[in-house]
């Protein structure tokens, strides 16, 4: 029997890759920290009640806590997507997310070499490491010229992932959106605002391209990885392999709130690419197909969000 750890699974995706892999009748265990730094706990604690899932307390930071649960637990793979994740955040806080993506993914290499040596570990990237590398974005062809600090901690993740001699294998997904979503990001944000009537910052003018994946193309992409055996050390995209301008993003978000969004146009953000764009050929040949249009994926997230919010 496989016994499947998520790192960071009262999060967006992490919370959602749990409930499919429970209600797919999988033995499977969360971990995450419930900390403040992007948005409120309250949040994830809603995500953890709302899907019945289990999510011990544990920091990725403290070592000793970390030994205890690879030891107690002995996965056979962990999912790890626990990590500061904000990429226009992070600049300023490069110490706290060095701590955080890099120390803290390093405590769970060095617990997994003590405890579960054979155990796979399937952890997330993210397309901000091919900035600066030529459209559409190929494994492989990455610059290593990430723009901001997030980037680099996942940039450097990607290497102590590959030298740690585990068996591990990385995702690189690119811009997920969808339930129970990030409200420091721009779908939760521009929905947030517009109801409310209040200004949303449109960077670079609002000429920019993003490769929008509903997270239920993600949750596929994963277990594409999970159902298969990938080598260890290969790294793949999760991406849907369609850019949507950021104004037609915007556009459709008026039309599901019915109101005209206040857009407050800026300058490009020196954290930001101006377009993301996957190549997701090689997740393809495990069986990826992702179904989920941008149309699609923003009514779902408008349904939830109305829902969620109704009566809070
Ligand atoms: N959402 C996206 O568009 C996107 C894109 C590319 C990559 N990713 C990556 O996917 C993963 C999941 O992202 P998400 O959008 O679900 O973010 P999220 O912030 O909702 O989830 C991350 C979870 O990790 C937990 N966590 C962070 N530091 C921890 C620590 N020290 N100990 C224990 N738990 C900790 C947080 O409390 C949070 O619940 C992250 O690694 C992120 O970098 C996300």
């Amino acid at each position: 029997m496989r016994k499947y750890l998520v790192t960071g699974a009262a999060g967006f995706i992490g919370s959602q890759l749990c409930n499919r892999l429970k209600r797919e009748g999988h033995w499977v265990i969360g971990m995450d920290n419930y900390n403040d730094h992007l948005y409120s706990p309250t949040l994830k604690h809603h995500r953890v009640e709302h899907f019945g899932i289990d999510v011990l307390n544990v920091d990725l930071r403290n070592e000793e806590e970390m030994d205890n649960l690879i030891d107690g637990i002995n996965p056979t793979d962990i999912i790890h997507l626990a990590a500061h994740a904000g990429v226009r955040d992070s600049f300023g806080k490069e110490k706290q997310y060095h701590a955080n993506n890099i120390d803290g993914t390093q405590n769970l290499i060095d617990a997994c070499k003590r405890h579960a040596p054979d155990a796979r570990i399937v952890y997330a990237s993210t397309s901000c490491v091919f900035a600066g590398s030529e459209l559409p974005w190929t494994e492989g062809k990455e610059t290593g010229k990430q723009l901001n600090p997030y980037g680099w901690t996942k940039w450097a993740n990607e290497c102590q992932m590959q030298g740690s001699g585990l068996h591990t294998v990385g995702l690189r997904f690119f811009t997920v959106y969808g339930p129970w979503g990030r409200p420091d990001m721009a779908l939760f944000d521009f929905t947030k605002n517009i109801l409310a009537e209040k200004p949303i910052t449109v960077y670079n003018y609002g000429d920019m391209k993003r490769d929008f994946t509903y997270v239920e193309d993600i949750l596929d992409g994963i277990e594409c990885v999970l159902n298969n055996d990938v080598d260890a050390g290969e790294i793949f995209n999760i991406g849907r392999g369609a850019p949507v301008q950021l104004m037609d993003f915007i556009s459709e978000i008026e039309k599901n709130t019915g109101k005209s969004a206040i857009k407050l146009m800026a300058p490009q953000h020196p954290a930001d690419t101006l377009e993301t764009f996957s190549n997701t050929s090689k997740l393809e040949t495990l069986g990826y197909h992702p179904t989920t249009n941008i149309e699609d994926g923003i009514r779902n997230f408008y349904k939830w969000y109305m829902e969620y919010n109704s009566g809070r």
